[in-house]
């Protein structure tokens, strides 16, 4: 069976990580390349971490550092403690520094070029998983739209058709970069969204993490530890038993669509400043008369993810 090219996007970040750890495992993937942006840590920080990631897990393929801010966004201010330290103040929960300096360098060309490179000279349509905001994304589409027919769909984790995260009705990846999110909704290419009504479905709970520990060598031992201080975050506030996965999920409906319920509806992203900017409102009730424009996934089978990185990180054992 032919593999499935593709694309990611990421702010790696520790629910990045475990997306690239499904990815790792699965052998119907070709991956033609990573693109890294600011969200979870500075661009420059969240690059450093996929690559070393990458290398922790055996994953060789170039890496291209993209956008440092949203498109209308001010610059988020890195050096100074984040309001909510959700991923640890490197990005991969205070313990990256443990990971040797990758060997790698980061491609000489920017995101949205080595993307257009790659998927210009696929023979095949290819499948963007984006987990991060959706900056690059949308550069892309808006820089080489002659290859926006070469995208067989966009499935990425954010927004929320009810509730968020940063803000009472908006989702971190959505709320770093609405204009963004706009553009990338918007578009005609086919797109799932991967949002906080589902992933929110799905903690690991700590018997879980440790066996991860238990049964995966090196890789298993760092995700373990890493995901510590980001477990009992979600354990303090948001009352959950663990770590919430939500970056796993597209990269697990790529291998398993079954792991997911699916709806669609008309989605808009909300552009107006004020509190609810960024949100992705969801015509649930189909008041509005427009077109379905966007798959959301509305519900998550938590046993099924979990078992997927339980199996995906024996083979580090
Ligand atoms: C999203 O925001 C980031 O903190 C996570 O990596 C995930 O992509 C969840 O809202
Ligand atoms: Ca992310």
């Amino acid at each position: 069976m032919a593999k499935t090219p593709v694309w990611m996007d990421v702010d790696t970040g520790l629910d990045d990580a475990m997306a690239l750890l499904l990815l790792s495992a699965c052998e119907d993937i070709e991956l033609l390349g990573i693109s890294t942006v600011f969200g979870n840590q500075s661009v420059e920080r969240t690059a450093v971490n996929t690559l070393k990631i990458c290398e922790l897990m055996g994953i060789d393929v170039s890496v291209a550092a993209g956008a440092s801010k949203g498109i209308l966004e001010e610059q988020i201010d890195y050096s100074k403690p984040l309001a909510l330290d959700v991923h640890g103040q490197d990005g991969l929960g205070n313990i990256g520094n443990t990971l040797p300096e990758p060997n790698k360098k980061l491609s000489d060309l920017c995101a949205v070029d080595l993307m257009a490179e790659k998927i210009r000279n696929c023979p095949d349509k290819v499948t963007i998983v984006a987990t991060a905001p959706l900056t690059n994304i949308a550069t892309f589409i808006l820089t080489y739209p002659d290859l926006t027919d070469r995208i067989e769909k966009i499935l990425f984790m954010g927004g929320a058709v009810f509730g968020g995260n940063i803000k009472p009705s908006v989702e971190a990846n959505m709320g770093h970069d609405p204009e963004a999110a706009y553009i990338v909704i918007s578009s005609d290419i086919p797109k799932v969204m991967f949002g906080l009504d589902a992933t929110m479905m799905c903690p690991m709970n700590d018997q879980e993490r440790f066996a991860m520990r238990d049964n995966g060598g090196k890789v298993g031992a760092f995700l373990c530890d890493a995901l510590q201080h980001y477990s009992k975050l979600y354990q303090d506030l948001a009352g959950l038993p663990g770590a919430v996965l939500h970056d796993s999920l597209p990269m697990a409906y790529l291998i398993d669509p079954s792991v997911v319920e699916i709806k669609e509806f008309p989605v808009e992203v909300e552009l107006s400043n004020g509190i609810t900017k960024g949100c992705t409102v969801t015509d649930t009730w189909y008041r509005s008369g427009k077109e379905n424009n966007l798959k959301v996934a509305m519900s998550a089978d938590r046993e099924k993810l979990i078992k997927m990185h339980l199996d995906a990180v024996k083979r580090y054992a």
